[in-house]
């Protein structure tokens, strides 16, 4: 069976474009594939965060996780922090690339360059090879990932291919191959509020996204005032109508339904009601997810299927990183 990894930073309730880039996809890879998602805690530090809120938000994943329909049954489900072969692999990772190629990341430049260069913790630069060691890790086939992460899969394809090349003896590979899968529909959803701009849940503004738990009058408020057109024509055009062309790329997602099908649906009206048929269709998805969630937040269920996440997690993860300081020659040679 191939293997499948990915994860999602606690640095904020997650949005909508994460459910419908990612988070959506998990929940019927798990059916097919052997799973590993994990709340990468390591990478929300890149940035500054409180303390307190960061431990609140990685059990609120972890819930969500759970409250969206993973099954730890099916999937491993884990904290990053609770694995240390992650911190270690990475760092064979770092040592092993360039800072050419670690400046030249497009989430790398846009930070540095939105809080100046001096202002940003090394960590943002050396985050990407924390990416790699997550995926190598476990051997992974596959990543789904949204279309923002797509630069960090090349940048492991190449550390994989540069890795193996160099130490792998006979032509054996060490490092298993990873291949991005974007979501079919809904890879990059935009702003509500500047549709030029990725949807993100620690954007200042909180009407640019829509939060998992956000409540139904939240949601329909926000979505009320999504920036759109003056044209009022419900057409998907994403050059020349970047806001209505998102809103009915989240509608398709969360409902199932072609945009061409929309786009005939909703031939003759208007924005407004366009706009209320979105809101309802959103609290219908969002709205049961929440009431697990909050069943979850209060049991103690949580604690033990992270638990057993991070010892399952951790055997398969000590292997390849014992495989990688064995290739390397670091420390004593071990057996595996
Ligand atoms: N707008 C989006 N549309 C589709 N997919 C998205 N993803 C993120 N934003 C969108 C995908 O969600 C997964 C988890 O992302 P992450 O939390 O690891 O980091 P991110 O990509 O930086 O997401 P955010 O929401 O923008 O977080 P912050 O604000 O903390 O930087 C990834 O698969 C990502 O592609």
């Amino acid at each position: 069976m191939e293997t499948i990894f990915s994860g999602i930073q606690p640095s904020g309730i997650p949005t909508i474009g994460n459910y419908i880039g990612a988070m959506k996809q998990f929940v019927d890879l798990q059916n097919q594939y052997q799973c590993y998602f994990c709340i990468v805690d390591e990478h929300a530090i890149t940035v500054p965060q409180n303390p307190i809120t960061l431990r609140k938000q990685i059990l609120s994943l972890a819930a969500l996780y759970l409250a969206i329909g993973l099954d730890p049954k099916k999937a491993t489900i884990f904290i990053q922090s609770e694995v240390s072969a992650h911190a270690e692999a990475a760092w064979i990772v770092q040592c092993n690339t360039a800072i050419g190629e670690l400046e030249r990341m497009t989430q790398f430049k846009d930070k540095s360059q939105k809080n100046g260069r001096v202002g940003v913790s090394a960590g943002l630069l050396t985050y990407p090879p924390l990416m790699v060691a997550d995926i190598v890790l476990y051997n992974s086939n596959l990543v789904p990932v949204g279309d923002d992460q797509k630069q960090h899969l090349e940048l492991t394809r190449d550390f994989v291919e540069r890795f193996n090349n160099k130490y792998g003896q006979n032509k054996q590979a060490i490092l298993v191959m990873p291949e991005v899968k974007l979501a079919k529909n809904g890879s990059r959803i935009m702003s509500l509020q500047d549709p030029t701009k990725k949807m993100s849940k620690s954007d200042d503004n909180i009407k640019s996204f829509i939060s998992m738990l956000d409540k139904p009058e939240v949601i329909r408020k926000k979505i009320k005032s999504a920036v759109t057109d003056s044209s009022g024509k419900i057409e998907y055009d994403p050059f020349h109508k970047p806001g209505i062309s998102n809103l009915l790329g989240i509608f398709s997602a969360v409902s199932g339904r072609s945009l061409n099908n929309l786009e005939i649906h909703y031939e003759n009206a208007g924005y407004g009601e366009f706009k209320t048929d979105l809101s309802e269709e959103l609290v219908k998805l969002l709205e049961p997810i929440q009431v697990r969630y909050n069943q979850l937040l209060s049991s103690s269920e949580l604690d033990r299927i992270l638990d057993e996440g991070a010892s399952s997690a951790q055997q398969i993860a000590n292997k390849t990183l014992i495989r990688m300081q064995n290739a390397i020659g670091l420390g004593r040679k071990k057996k595996r």
